[in-house]
């Protein structure tokens, strides 16, 4: 892959928030799951676990669980918890509070960046009641990021960022 690929990647991925009811290929949600597993993760212990949620009943009710953001009921549902038993053992608080956390978020941008690059469009939700989530997944792990993707019907409007001098402090 070129650079500018991979920077056109980046500027392409937009918040999309209705999808066609159109199911995503196989072998585009093996390539998504893939790069998900990809990312750096702290020791290398990749202290998280996705859900694929394919039931519809349950995407209806993790929707609700999402304070009705309808578009979770998407055609592809990824949920990312955390799995911090190891690395709690290995590195504390920090490891069950913050590391396993990254961890999992870290690879649901790879996930919400590859889902891009096949020409996807997803949403990262993260206003959800954790409780209800974990007993729709019958989980006890962490809920920390809802991936709703599919082929986008509405597309975004223009992106507003801050200016990067307001972002960066160079010290
Ligand atoms: C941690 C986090 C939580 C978010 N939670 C929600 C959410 O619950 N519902 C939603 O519609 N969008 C949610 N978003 C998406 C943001 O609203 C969106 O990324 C932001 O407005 C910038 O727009 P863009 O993604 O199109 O660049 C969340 C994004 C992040 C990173």
């Amino acid at each position: 892959m070129k650079n500018t690929s991979f920077f056109q990647v980046i500027q392409k991925r937009r918040s999309i928030r209705s999808f066609y009811d159109k199911p995503v290929e196989g072998q585009k949600i093996q390539k998504i799951l893939k790069a998900a597993c990809l990312g750096p993760s702290a020791r290398g212990l990749q202290s998280f676990r996705i859900y694929l949620v394919k039931d519809r009943k349950k995407k209806e009710k993790l929707a609700h669980a999402a304070h009705e953001q309808q578009y979770v009921n998407a055609p592809l549902l990824l949920v990312f918890c955390t799995l911090p038993a190891k690395i709690k053992k290995m590195m504390g608080v920090r490891g069950e509070n913050l590391l396993s956390v990254q961890d999992a978020t870290i690879a649901a941008s790879y996930a919400q960046l590859a889902a891009t690059a096949l020409g996807l469009s997803s949403v990262w939700v993260g206003n959800f009641n954790e409780k209800s989530t974990q007993k729709i997944l019958k989980t006890k792990l962490r809920p920390v990021a809802i991936i709703p993707i599919g082929y986008q019907k509405n597309g975004a409007g223009p992106k507003k960022t801050k200016k990067t001098g307001e972002i960066v402090k160079s010290i």
